[in-house]
């Protein structure tokens, strides 16, 4: 039985109740919380690649907290999602940095397919990612009460040049990476991208230092 009510892939209708200031998963001292819609991209990129069967396996391996069903406006514990993608990882075998990165490429289409006006005026990359952290994740913290969204600075490392640095207590930076390899994809640009510190290797945040090439064909 499907523990996933994936409502929030198909409702546009959530509404905030959370004024405008910043919540950010570098500075969060409580427990962590994922909204459900990351369940539910989760839970559909399991079936996606490998089918119900694979997610009911995996879903049947987890000491999950969550009792009920993840429901797209829901907040679950972080250490569900952790637990969820490490026996995913585990199934499929191969590193749990390997299954985030593939999860990153995978969830951001659908992110963009649900909210595509985050899409527009941006007709590149660069600018686009340069929208992530003062309009996108502020949107997404008014319309999703209680999302933890992380921490980017910038800085522009000349035309082709970006410096994007990563603050999370969460230390996705292996998601994070999925998601800028598909922000190249949609936009038909070459992304390369190189993380120089890392919250995993004791920083106090992750440095992605990245090169655009030129767009070349826009996925729709
Ligand atoms: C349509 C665009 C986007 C939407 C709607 C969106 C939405 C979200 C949501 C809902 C969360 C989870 C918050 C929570 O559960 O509390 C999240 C987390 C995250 N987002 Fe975005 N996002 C978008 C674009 C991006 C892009 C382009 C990047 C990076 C290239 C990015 C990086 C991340 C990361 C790394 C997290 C994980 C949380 C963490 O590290 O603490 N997002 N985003």
């Amino acid at each position: 039985m499907l523990r996933f009510e994936d409502e929030a892939l198909t409702s546009t209708s959530e509404t905030s109740t959370l004024p405008t200031e910043r919540t950010s998963a570098a500075h969060e001292s409580e427990e962590l919380t994922v909204k459900g819609i990351v369940f539910n991209l989760l839970e559909d990129f399991i079936i996606d690649g490998w089918g119900d069967e694979a997610f009911e396996d995996i879903l049947s391996l987890c000491p999950l907290e969550t009792k009920e069903p993840f429901v797209g406006p829901g907040t679950y514990p972080d250490t569900d999602l952790f637990t969820i993608a490490t026996q995913a990882a585990n199934k499929l075998g191969v590193p749990l940095s390997d299954a985030l990165r593939a999860f990153g490429k995978y969830a951001l289409p659908k992110l963009l397919k649900k909210y595509p006006t985050f899409l527009e005026g941006h007709t590149d990359a660069r600018s686009f990612l340069e929208s992530v952290d003062g309009v996108i994740h502020v949107e997404v913290r008014k319309l999703m009460p209680k999302a933890i969204t992380p921490q980017f600075t910038y800085e522009d490392s000349g035309p082709d040049g970006l410096i994007i640095r990563y603050a999370s207590a969460r230390k996705l930076c292996h998601l994070m990476e999925g998601m800028l390899e598909a922000v190249g994809e949609h936009f038909g640009q070459d992304l390369e991208y190189q993380q120089n510190r890392c919250l995993h290797s004791g920083d106090d945040h992750c440095e992605f230092v990245l090169k655009f090439g030129s767009v070349k064909a826009r996925v729709a």
